[in-house]
């Protein structure tokens, strides 16, 4: 049995458009176009919610019929798209372009949740099978710092979350304080040095805390001081710069690895799941293959083109979990939606 999707994705900066299918039990995805907004955000040093509404009702017709060229929709048996969480007219916008093509091809529109869909993601050439589960997922982007205890597909349970900045968040602000481009995360790792003569420390927040939250404005805070107080020749030397992106991205990846690392040992997971744009950083990649390694768990790794927001994940996480059929008039956006919630 073969089951195509196409594939929808409008939460926030990234219109995706992609067609994905189910062979003989194995994932394969037959067509993926995304258009980035991150150079029309980067003026604003962030996401500008107005700028990307327009962007996705420009990009989503333009993506959709080159998909159509390039995979038959008559071979498609469903429509699925992102629903929540997200900026709500830019999921609104999403969705009723998936109504439309639902009624016009006579397909169901499946709803995905983007969290759920960054973490299903990982299963694009690996079966989840029981061996897997429970898992710990970290999922971390630029909205979101989340631990989920999934015990299969579809079964999730938020542990902890970020009290106030995303991971993603103190990234890309701390980045520009530092005069890098926006999205934050790539320029600092690419920065990242550690300095002989400099020595600078930042606080790892809440690393030590008996719980699965997190919080990341204290680390903000730290790096806006210790910028300000530095001379300013100091201050506008790249060894600084340097040494900056290096201990900020320590500091982000340590709290990250030691809250799920404790989630594992406290839930005894036996495997752990990464998700989201910040998945793709390679020194948070390499500690976490450390720490899997030692402890002689499985350790699931989004390839670095999915990490980031993309239309790939929400036909994988439609293929992997059904749902029941929605009718079209009864779906709804939901920016605060939430994985684990009752
Ligand atoms: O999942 P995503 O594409 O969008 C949201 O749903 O938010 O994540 C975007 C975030 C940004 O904050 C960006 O700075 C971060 O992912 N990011 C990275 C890297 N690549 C993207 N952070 C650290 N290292 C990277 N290599
Ligand atoms: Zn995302």
């Amino acid at each position: 049995m073969s089951m195509r999707v196409l594939a929808l994705e409008t939460s926030c900066d990234e219109t995706g458009v992609a067609v994905v299918g189910k062979e003989k039990g194995e994932i394969k995805v037959l067509s993926a176009r995304l258009a980035s907004q991150t150079e029309i955000h980067r003026e604003y040093g962030g996401i500008h919610p107005t700028l990307a509404l327009r962007e996705h009702k420009k990009n989503l017709p333009l993506l959709f019929r080159k998909t159509k060229e390039e995979a038959d929709p008559r071979q498609w048996d469903r429509v699925a798209v992102t629903v929540g969480p997200g900026l709500e007219p830019c999921l609104w916008q999403g969705l009723n372009f998936a109504r439309k093509l639902g009624r016009g091809l006579g397909l169901p529109v499946a709803p995905v949740d983007h969290m759920e869909a960054h973490i299903l993601v990982n299963f694009v050439d690996q079966v989840p099978d029981s061996s897997l589960f429970p898992a710990v997922c970290l999922l971390v982007s630029g909205g979101h710092t989340q631990l989920v205890l999934m015990k299969k597909v579809g079964d999730y349970r938020m542990l902890g979350e970020t009290r106030d900045d995303a991971a993603g968040e103190c990234f890309d602000k701390t980045a520009r304080m530092l005069g890098l481009p926006y999205p934050g995360g790539p320029p600092i790792a690419a920065k990242a040095h550690r300095s002989e003569d400099l020595n600078i420390e930042l606080p790892r927040p809440m690393m030590g805390a008996d719980d699965y939250d997190f919080s990341f404005s204290g680390l903000k805070t730290a790096v806006l001081y210790r910028i300000r107080d530095a001379p300013q020749k100091v201050r506008e030397s790249e060894e600084f710069v340097q040494a900056m992106a290096y201990e900020i991205q320590a500091a982000i990846t340590e709290v990250l690895v030691k809250k799920t690392v404790k989630a594992v040992e406290d839930f005894k997971a036996k495997s752990i799941i990464l998700g989201g744009g910040v998945s793709a950083n390679r020194r948070l990649r390499q500690d976490f293959r450390a720490r899997a390694r030692t402890r002689g768990i499985s350790l699931l790794l989004p390839p670095k083109n999915l990490a980031t927001d993309n239309a790939v994940m929400v036909g994988v996480a439609a293929l992997l979990r059904p749902g029941k059929r929605i009718p079209l008039e009864d779906l709804e956006a939901d920016p605060d939606m939430r994985l684990g919630k009752e």
